[in-house]
């Protein structure tokens, strides 16, 4: 657009922005664009890589959460509806003892577990408790897990994103 160059009046908008300064030449102006399309571009290109690396880690945790044992997957199901795992963590019973805290949860509360369930449950969280080690493992930080070479590349932009696997 050269409606800069057009007579006084002609656009308000223009001559307001435009009284401080001398008009802009059409090769400024073109600089000008070039610039912002430029930046937007990186823009976008920052973000993409952003969710490339946000997907790659989400999905390096489901890997992770997946090698899991099948109890530790079990509490986070059957547990965390109604409180999280910071309930169950500090309790140190023995079997029974989980036995029955487990079934309180079904009789009372209404968890959704059954009999064949509690009894699986209850031996991991005394045999964890016995050993010191919590009931459930947390995560790793994200950039510790296996891709994580693989999102440093992403991140200094030295790879194109891949396809999930
Ligand atoms: C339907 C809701 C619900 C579900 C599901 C549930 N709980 Fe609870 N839980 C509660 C409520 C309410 C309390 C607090 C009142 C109480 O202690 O009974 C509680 C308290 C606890 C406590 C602390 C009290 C204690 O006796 O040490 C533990 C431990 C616990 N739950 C373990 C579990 C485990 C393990 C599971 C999964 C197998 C589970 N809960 C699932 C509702 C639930």
């Amino acid at each position: 657009m050269l409606t800069v160059a057009a007579g006084a009046g002609a656009e308000m908008g223009e001559e307001e922005y435009q009284s401080q300064a001398r008009p802009l030449s059409a090769v400024e102006r073109a600089e000008l664009q070039r610039r912002l399309e430029q930046e937007q571009a990186e823009a976008a290109q920052r973000r993409s890589r952003q969710e490339t690396l946000e997907r790659q880690r989400q999905l390096a945790l489901q890997a992770w959460l997946a090698a899991r044992p099948a109890e530790e997957r079990l509490l986070r199901e059957r547990c965390t509806p109604c409180h999280g795992l910071g309930v169950v963590e500090p309790a140190r019973h023995g079997r029974l003892g989980w036995t029955w805290t487990i079934a309180r949860m079904r009789w009372w509360h209404g968890a959704q577990v059954d009999t064949g369930e509690i009894v699986r449950l209850a031996a991991h969280l005394a045999r964890r408790a016995r050993e010191g080690r919590p009931a459930v493992e947390a995560p790793p930080d994200p950039e510790t897990l296996p891709a994580s070479e693989s999102f440093r590349q992403h991140q200094e932009g030295r790879v194109e994103p891949r396809p999930p696997p």
